[in-house]
């Protein structure tokens, strides 16, 4: 098969690491080629090489067999390659239409004729049944959909090569297969596409061939057929990974967390709450299953304190906190790793270690009357990178030159470390590695052991049916359905998740 893609000997050098090692990737034409590794191994670097954002210290690439020099994205869209980032790159207050056609706007006169953008994305939306409302804001869509409005930007743009960096890791099952479908359809259509996934079902189900990264080297690369997920873990963190969670016998304590007839009101591309009845006791992990955008990002932050109640009350052990601000919720016992890490969860001008601290800067041993003491920062940082996995030189250096699966890592540290009376963990593995899926779910398995409370909030079924104790589902704002753990498979909670059958929850006194 000719090659589309040939990326031969780049390297790429940050101060302290080595982000691509004399990295060699031959892509051929039509081929659904799956990029996989550890957080930090280097594939958002040389897929951001190809796509010019990004220059390569040394090495050369070629194109359908042509070597070439991109040095701009505006010069691999003119080459006919598109991307999909792991941070979206949208502009939040245009429009979902206006963010597509950004630089191929069709013209009638002087004016844009946006009426004939509309039709031929609507024609690609139906195409390829990928919705999204053309005419609301980004800043009001759910990340789920924030992600099919690139994957419509590519596809408008009429890519013959696109490369989606884990496109997955904020979609739902269903949606999943629905972007796995639109894969295999552009393949029929002659497209090339680079997959970087951590999800291995994915690259077993949809791609043709596998190239493995680790520490900024290629360590493998061959036809998917011959792989398993077994022997694709080996090479990605040279071992076995485990998928069982070692936790004591259930046997819940108190009420940590209680939630009644709550509501939230309705802001726009957000689904409100409506009348929840909640509780999370000490010792438990009730997990919170829901088709994202049905009312989970409301829950969280209705309880973490950044949205106010429209009706109801929130405690906290025993206490009313409805009214609290959320640093004085926090005070009291709340950790929240939020859904939107680069949103809400790190502030990505400051430093590693500022991040780390971010939520005890002010207290005692860090500061004392007003003073910092570095050197116990400093500590306190680099223990917790080494323990949590956080891979970098140094955690005096910016927040931005993580990898994207070390950010998250970085936030879920943070949380953990407050050792919290509950815990809110909003998709707390999105975009982890399988080994750091594997440590994170210990960690929360930890904290409940130790008699605290954790409400997780997750679109990957497998981790829910894994963790939970107790199984909350969320849909259209309400609950509508709680199985203890085992009471019901995939099947039956897919079918609650989708709003095809319900029963009240009202909770247990
Ligand atoms: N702008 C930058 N400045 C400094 N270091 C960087 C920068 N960008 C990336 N790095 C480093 O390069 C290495 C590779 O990062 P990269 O983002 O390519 O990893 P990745 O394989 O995409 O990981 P993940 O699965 O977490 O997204 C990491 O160690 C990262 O910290
Ligand atoms: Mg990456």
């Amino acid at each position: 098969m000719p090659s589309a893609i040939e990326l031969l000997h780049i390297t790429k050098r940050y101060p302290g690491v080595i982000a691509n090692d004399d990295v060699s990737i031959r892509i051929g034409q039509g081929e659904i080629h799956g990029l996989i590794g550890e957080n930090g191994a280097g594939k958002s670097t040389i897929m951001s090489i190809l796509y010019g954002m990004v220059k390569p210290d040394e090495g050369t690439i070629k194109i359908f067999g042509q070597e070439c020099e991109i040095s701009s994205p505006m010069d691999a869209i003119r080459r006919g390659i598109g991307m999909v980032h792991q941070h979206f790159m949208l502009m939040p207050d245009e429009t979902v239409l206006r963010n597509i056609i950004l630089g191929r706007t069709p013209r009638r006169g002087l004016s844009i004729d946006e009426a004939r953008a509309a039709r031929e994305i609507t024609e690609i939306m139906d195409r390829y049944s990928l919705k999204v409302d053309l005419g609301a804001k980004i800043s009001q869509i759910s990340v789920g959909e924030k992600q099919r409005v690139e994957i419509l930007k590519a596809l408008y743009r009429q890519v013959k090569i696109l490369i989606l960096d884990e496109p997955t890791a904020v979609l739902t099952p269903a949606e999943t297969d629905g972007l796995l479908n639109i894969m295999r359809k552009l393949r029929e259509q002659g497209c090339t596409i680079v997959f970087i996934t951590h999800k291995l079902k994915e690259v077993l189900a949809v791609t043709d061939r596998v190239t493995i990264m680790r520490k900024g080297v290629v360590t493998g690369a061959g036809e998917t057929s011959e792989m398993n997920v077994r022997r694709l873990s080996e090479l990605i963190v040279g071992r076995e990974v485990a998928t069982e969670v070692p936790m004591k016998p259930f046997s819940p304590g108190e009420k940590v967390l209680e939630l009644r007839e709550v509501r939230t009101a309705p802001r726009p591309g957000r689904m409100p709450l409506h009348d929840v009845f909640l509780s999370v006791r000490r010792g438990e992990i009730v997990g919170v299953a829901g088709v994202e955008g049905n009312g989970q990002s409301d829950l969280a932050e209705a309880i973490a304190g950044m949205i106010p109640l429209e009706a109801g009350s929130v405690r906290l052990c025993g206490r009313e906190i409805g009214r609290d601000s959320i640093r004085r919720r926090r005070q009291k016992g709340i950790g929240h790793v939020p859904e939107d890490r680069l949103k809400t969860g790190v502030s990505k001008s400051c430093t590693i270690s500022e991040n780390l601290i971010l939520n005890r800067y002010y207290t005692p041993p860090y500061s004392k009357r007003g003073v910092f003491s570095h050197a116990k920062i400093s500590r306190f940082s680099e223990e917790l990178c080494k323990s949590f996995l956080v891979k970098t030189p140094d955690a005096t250096y910016p927040l931005s030159t993580l990898s994207g699966g070390n950010m998250q890592k970085v936030v879920f540290a943070r949380e953990f470390e407050s050792s919290p009376e509950l815990l809110i963990a909003a998709q707390p593995t999105r975009g982890v590695d399988i080994g750091a899926i594997e440590y994170i779910h210990g960690k929360l398995g930890e904290l409940r052991d130790e008699g605290r409370g954790i409400l997780l909030i997750s679109a990957e079924l497998d981790e829910i049916l894994a963790l939970s104790d107790r199984i909350v589902v969320m849909y259209e704002g309400e609950l509508v359905g709680q199985f203890l753990r085992g009471e019901a498979d995939e099947y039956e909670i897919g079918e609650y998740m989708l709003g095809a059958k319900r029963r009240e929850v009202r909770d247990e006194e």
